[in-house]
């Protein structure tokens, strides 16, 4: 075997940051290069490693000479014909982009946030330079979601997808549910273990999952979406007081994004929603993700995998590069023509029209009729009651949570009742709002 290594042509290729994710990749290059080999029929070497910071401890042991803070050993090396793009952030992540382009690479990322913002110019320099862009890994970590939506389900209009997309969120919603956990003590423990973006902002707040399903829009549904537009709000929003009520109905929280297919419109949304336990969105637990795709002719397909964190993350890092070494992204990306100027084929709608059952919690002062002021809003939006909880009073503040439940109704009516009654005198702040996805 190692003498078939030793006759095998040489693809040379460079990583570019060495973090949770760079380091991984290198780990698979380097101790598992019989393993990437044997399916790229070449060998894949780690020519150069970048980094920012060279006296930083690393997760993985380089050979001598590779490890270098100098992006310009990689762009003026002419030998190095795949690179692995694993700085996140918008700059100076786009520019080191676009230099690589030019100077002939082709390019592996995971960033998502910079595909989501700078798409479209990326892939048109790529395209006219005559290079690829491969990003397995930016869209639910290690689950091959990308090459599934965009190769093998080809021959199937999608008509939905429904998603946790974010690990983070997943593994702090898991551990409020399961330990009761403080917010930000799991959020902390995350980090740690290299679910979380350097700034963890975007994770809380749904805009990285509102990212990962604008890029997924764009495969699934060739609508070309920015993430901005996406209606979003993220775990940041949850109190635990709805987990605990949550539970207490039989439903988790999950952030959900989701994209529905009516009547030639696409309905976007990336929110906490309350899934039933035991329904396969439910049961995704810690930093995993999952996806539920539905095809018109395939039916309905379920992924699950991790979808954040260092290794799950390099094993689709490194199968881009293969599959970049043996020349198929070549052919997908010219086929796919992702973010080009050709028509979108379906346009993003709003939600006003989207139909759920949705979870409120009212705080209200506490005091006779004031459920019957609450229902009496609802009532006169056509907006019909499955059940009310109402539990203790916080004593100190003399007020009481009142959870409702509500039968289906439209975003639209939700929305507008909501307004109403946090107009109501004995009202105290804003109505919390959770669609339920059963
Ligand atoms: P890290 O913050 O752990 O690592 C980033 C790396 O980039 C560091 O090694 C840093 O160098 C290097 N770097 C930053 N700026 C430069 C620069 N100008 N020149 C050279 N190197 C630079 O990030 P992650 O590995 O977690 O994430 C990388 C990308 O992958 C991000 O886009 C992220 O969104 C995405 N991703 C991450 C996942 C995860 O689970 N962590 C999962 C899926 C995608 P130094 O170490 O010296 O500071
Ligand atoms: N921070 C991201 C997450 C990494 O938690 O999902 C994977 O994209």
């Amino acid at each position: 075997m190692a003498r078939l290594f030793k006759r095998m042509q040489k693809t040379k290729v460079a990583i570019i940051g060495l973090g949770t994710v760079g380091s991984g990749v290198a780990r698979l290059l380097l101790d598992h290069g019989d393993r990437t080999a044997r399916h790229a029929g070449r060998i894949l070497w780690l020519e150069k490693a970048v980094v920012r910071n060279l006296s930083k401890a690393r997760d993985c042991e380089l050979p001598a000479g590779v490890l270098t803070d100098d992006v310009d050993q990689v762009i003026n090396n002419p030998e190095i014909q795949v690179v692995a793009h694993l700085v996140g952030g918008l700059e100076p992540a786009r520019t080191i982009m676009l230099r690589l382009l030019e100077s002939g690479k082709d390019v592996v990322t995971a960033n998502k946030a910079l595909l989501a913002e700078h798409g479209p110019e990326l892939f048109d320099a790529a395209r006219e330079l005559g290079r690829s862009i491969a990003f397995e890994a930016s869209v639910a970590g290690g689950i091959p979601i990308i090459a599934n939506i965009s190769t093998c389900l080809s021959a199937n209009q999608i008509e939905s997808l429904h998603g946790i997309l974010n690990g983070t969120s997943n593994f702090i919603l898991t551990k409020m549910h399961d330990e009761g956990a403080p917010f930000q003590e799991v959020l902390a423990e995350a980090q740690r273990l290299g679910y979380a973006e350097a700034d963890p902002t975007m994770d809380v707040d749904g805009s990285d999952a509102a990212q990962k399903l604008a890029i997924l829009a764009h495969l699934a549904f060739g609508a070309r979406v920015d993430w901005k537009d996406i209606p979003r709000a993220g775990i940041d929003t949850v109190d635990v007081c709805d987990v605990r009520y949550a539970k207490e109905m039989g439903y988790r929280i999950k952030l959900l994004a989701t994209a529905d297919l009516v009547d030639d419109t696409l309905e976007l949304d990336v929110s906490p929603a309350l899934v039933r336990v035991r329904s396969p969105l439910a049961e995704v637990s810690g930093p995993f993700n999952a996806i539920r795709v539905e095809g018109d002719a395939v039916g309905p397909l379920f992924f699950h995998g991790q979808g954040a964190g260092q290794m799950p993350t390099a094993s689709a890092v490194v199968a881009d590069m293969i599959d970049m070494a043996v020349g198929r992204t070549a052919i997908t990306f010219r086929t796919l023509e992702l973010w080009s100027n050709r028509k979108a084929r379906v346009t993003p709608a709003p939600n006003d029209a989207a139909r759920a059952k949705f979870y409120l919690r009212v705080i209200v002062e506490d005091h006779p009729g004031v459920l019957a002021q609450v229902t009496t809003v609802l009532g006169k939006h056509g907006i019909s009651i499955a059940s009310v909880l109402q539990r203790e009073p916080i004593e100190a503040q003399g007020v009481v949570p009142l959870v409702i439940m509500t039968h289906e109704t439209s975003e639209g009516d939700a929305a507008r009742a909501c307004e109403e009654i946090d107009g109501l005198p004995p009202v105290r702040g804003e109505t919390v709002r959770m669609w339920v996805r059963d």
